[in-house]
């Protein structure tokens, strides 16, 4: 894998473009060509939350029963790598990438992602991911809470009508509504707006047009030339 890794004062911590937002914003296409351009690897934590809400409902542990949640997560293997420079989660070997926005994940992922537990073994792979490369990660908490000290945060936003319209387009059922009052209101870790993030509304931006303005960002804060 090649990736552009970077000494910084602590050499065992690379640099994080953390890009944070509500469901449907953009922020996963846009934080993948983002990392595309810049040679980052791309890490997409709501992947981690959805796989152990797969892996629950396989296993037919409702996700409200946070006990038995929390008993199948500590007796499971979770693996986290990368695979062409994209994250990959498999637990106990198996990859659900292909089962990770099924109607059943969508309606489930904002309950199993509430329990604090369950951020915390997560949270803590997401670091590790760190702990070798550069990355460009999205997700909920990424500048607030996974990597509060990046200088490089960013939040994406759009209007509902036009995240409604993205995942409908998609071809997907997800009550994005929902997820994003649940994501908003938990008690662990919430979607916050960073204090010194910076925001961009995409809901008149093309993909292009984000990743351009985040690298201009990037480019004033000396991350890249
Ligand atoms: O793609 P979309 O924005 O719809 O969602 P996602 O990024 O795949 O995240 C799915 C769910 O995982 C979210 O609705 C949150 O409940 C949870 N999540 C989280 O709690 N923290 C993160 N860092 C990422 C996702």
């Amino acid at each position: 894998m090649k990736l552009g890794k970077h000494l910084a004062c602590d050499p065992a911590v690379h640099r994080v473009v953390a890009i944070d937002g509500p469901a449907a914003s953009g922020k996963s296409s846009v934080a993948h060509a983002l990392a595309k351009q810049i040679g980052f690897a791309y890490v997409n934590s709501g992947a981690m939350y959805r796989a152990v809400t797969w892996h629950a409902l396989q296993h037919a542990i409702s996700p409200g029963d946070s006990a038995a949640l929390i008993r199948m997560l500590e007796n499971s293997c979770i693996d986290c790598d990368f695979e062409d420079n994209e994250s990959r989660i498999l637990i106990d070997g198996i990859n659900p990438a292909e089962h990770l926005h099924e109607d059943r994940v969508n309606d489930e992922v904002s309950t199993v992602s509430s329990i604090p537990r369950v951020r915390e073994i997560l949270v803590a792979k997401m670091r590790a991911y760190a702990l070798d490369y550069d990355l460009v990660m999205e997700g909920r908490d990424i500048g607030s809470v996974v990597f509060p000290e990046t200088p490089y945060k960013f939040y994406i936003d759009a209007s509902p009508e036009v995240r409604l319209r993205r995942r409908v387009a998609q071809g997907r059922r997800d009550q994005i509504a929902a997820r994003d009052h649940a994501d908003s209101s938990r008690r662990a870790s919430p979607l916050v707006l960073a204090d010194d993030a910076h925001v961009i509304d995409s809901s008149n931006l093309s993909i292009e047009d984000v990743v351009g303005e985040i690298i201009s960002r990037l480019k004033i804060k000396g991350m890249i030339r």
